[in-house]
């Protein structure tokens, strides 16, 4: 079925930014969320994006006002009625995902795949709230979605086929590359990821090297563009320690434990760039 209308549920960071791509691409696109007010925050930050790309001579004038022109709005779920894919990007929280997950599927035409961004929740878990484990997916975007190329595609234990190729066609539709993953805590990206970040803040805390001296290491030695302190600033503290607690009691091995540092900074509320103070300062 070729997909003309997706619906997107949460209009934050990543669904304003799922939603600029996929309209981009000529996707209609409904971007649901639960008031006006960050809906209408949800489309400034689409346009300034699309500003910034045609300032870069990447698209037009008119892509861009053709690609706004094609995001409706909604404050009700009810709207995925009119989509035939809907992509979920609400907070991190399971059991909110769970509630929408089961009353998407009461809403949305039968066939319609229902796919999450969730950075860290069982895939398997989230489809088993809804009667067609099969449709229901990991569609996991990187930030910030218009300039990441990757996205990693997470199978849960009943996807079917059909809707791994279906969700592999779109992404690629809207110019990504798509990765397969099967559904163990962390995926790839965040197991792979989140454990060099958490080392990093162990030779911090051992005073193996200062925060600097360790980013230089990662950024001139193996061309990682960020060191992983400035990155995990970048992410938010709470974020890494959430996505280590995961690791760790999902595979229940110590090789996952938080460090006892990031537990630290968590507690004093230094969060990093969200609260202009992590591993570095950025008050200034
Ligand atoms: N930010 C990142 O770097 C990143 C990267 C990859 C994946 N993710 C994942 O993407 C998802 C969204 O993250 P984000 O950073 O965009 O969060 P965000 O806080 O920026 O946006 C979440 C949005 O969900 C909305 N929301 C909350 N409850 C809702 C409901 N009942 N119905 C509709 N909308 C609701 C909020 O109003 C908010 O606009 C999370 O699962 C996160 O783990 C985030």
């Amino acid at each position: 079925m070729e997909i003309s209308r997706v619906g997107i549920v949460g209009a934050g960071t990543m669904g304003s930014g799922i939603a600029q791509v996929c309209a981009a691409s000529g996707i209609d696109v409904t971007l649901i969320d639960v008031s006006d007010e960050v809906l209408d925050r949800a489309r400034k930050t689409m346009e300034k994006s699309l500003a910034r790309l045609v300032k870069k001579e990447a698209i037009t004038e008119q892509q861009s006002t053709e690609a706004l022109r094609r995001v409706s709005t909604a404050t009700s779920l009810s709207a995925v009625k009119e989509t035939q894919f809907v992509i979920e990007a609400v907070i991190e929280d399971r059991d909110l995902k769970r509630k929408i997950f089961a009353e998407l599927d009461g809403l949305a035409g039968k066939e319609v795949i229902l796919a999450t961004n969730t950075s860290s929740i069982s895939i398997t878990d989230i489809a088993a709230a809804t009667g067609r484990a099969d449709k229901v997916i990991g569609m996991h975007f990187m930030n910030p979605v218009p300039v990441m190329k990757l996205v990693e595609i997470i199978r849960g234990l009943a996807t079917s086929d059909v809707t791994y190729q279906a969700v592999e066609a779109l992404a690629t539709r809207v110019g990504k590359t798509p990765v397969e993953v099967q559904d163990y805590p962390g995926f790839v990206s965040n197991r792979v990821l989140m454990p060099m970040i958490n080392e990093a803040i162990y030779c911090l805390m051992e005073g193996v090297a200062d925060r600097e001296a360790i980013d230089t290491v990662m950024k001139l030695g193996m061309n990682h563009p960020m060191g992983p302190l400035a990155l995990a600033d970048l992410i938010g503290l709470d974020v890494c320690l959430h996505i280590m607690e995961v690791l760790y009691s999902g595979y229940s091995d110590s090789k996952y434990r938080p460090c006892p540092l990031l537990r630290k900074m968590v507690a004093a509320g230094r969060l990093g760039r969200k609260t202009a103070s992590g591993f570095y300062d950025y008050s200034a």
